[in-house]
């Protein structure tokens, strides 16, 4: 299964995106590295051609907010490759930072217009590819504040954090990913916790580098057809929803 996987990544022109596919490529695999930025995307696929991969990484413009640039996608995909093995859905956004109290239902759509409404279109869209692969995975870049048990946890640096918008759309996406992993028996739909990770994201405050961030989203995209779905990982194993 190492040999001409397709997988495609969103948001991989930087941070988790770039080395995740980076991690796929290593692999021997064809990787899509998605971006909404095309210019942004082709320099990322340079620097990663500079790196001697074992696959191959082509640039794949999507923006997951339009229908229009999700479908071109999938067209581009059809036509280039007639399917696709493994799909991660990584483009996030934290969305502007409001007091609870004073955020509206505005900032919750902004925000969940990227992190849910995002891997919705752009999965429902891959779903035709998907099915072709004898072996079709997805992985949902979520987070452990998506985690109402981690979130409660006063143990946890998770249960510092208060905000209506970034937590509550991890946690839509990942009943959306247990969803979509009883519908598609066949495939392997799970949810990666990255952890925190210094990314442009958080201003790099994180403390653990990009290559420990992709460890559960990589090996996610690896799991084999009897292998776990509609599960929920970090980089040590199973966390709690
Ligand atoms: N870093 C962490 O500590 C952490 C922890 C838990 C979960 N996560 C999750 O990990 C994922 C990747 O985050 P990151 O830390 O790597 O952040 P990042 O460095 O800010 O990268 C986010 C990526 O998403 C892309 N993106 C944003 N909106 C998009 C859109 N509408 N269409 C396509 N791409 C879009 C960005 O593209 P542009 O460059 O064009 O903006 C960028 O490539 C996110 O889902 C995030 O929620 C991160």
């Amino acid at each position: 299964m190492s040999e001409n996987t397709i997988a495609l990544v969103t948001g991989a022109n930087k941070g988790l995106g770039r080395e995740t596919v980076r991690r796929l490529a290593a692999l021997g695999w064809t990787v899509l590295l998605g971006s909404r930025d095309a210019g942004r995307g082709a320099a990322t696929v340079d620097e990663l051609q500079g790196a001697e991969l074992a696959g191959t990484v082509e640039v794949l413009p999507i923006d997951v907010t339009s229908d229009e640039s999700v479908q071109a996608a999938a067209k581009e995909v059809e036509e280039r490759y007639g399917r696709l093995d493994v799909l991660v859905n990584n483009a996030g956004i934290t969305g502007p930072r409001v007091e609870v109290r004073e955020t509206g239902a505005d900032a919750l759509r902004e925000v969940f217009e990227t992190n849910v409404f995002g891997p919705v279109r752009v999965t429902r869209a891959f779903l035709p590819l998907l099915e072709r692969s004898a072996a079709p995975r997805i992985v949902m870049v979520s987070s452990g504040l998506g985690s109402l048990t981690i979130t409660a946890d006063p143990a946890r640096i998770e249960s510092q954090i208060l905000s209506l918008t970034y937590p509550s759309s991890k946690s839509a996406l990942n009943m959306i990913t247990t969803q979509y992993a009883k519908a598609l028996p066949r495939f392997r739909v799970n949810a990666a916790d990255p952890g925190y990770t210094a990314t442009d994201l958080n201003g790099h405050s994180g403390h653990q580098t990009v290559t420990e961030g992709t460890d559960a989203i990589v090996e996610l995209a690896q799991v084999g057809p009897d292998g776990p779905t509609g599960t929920y990982r970090d980089r040590a194993g199973e966390i709690p929803w």
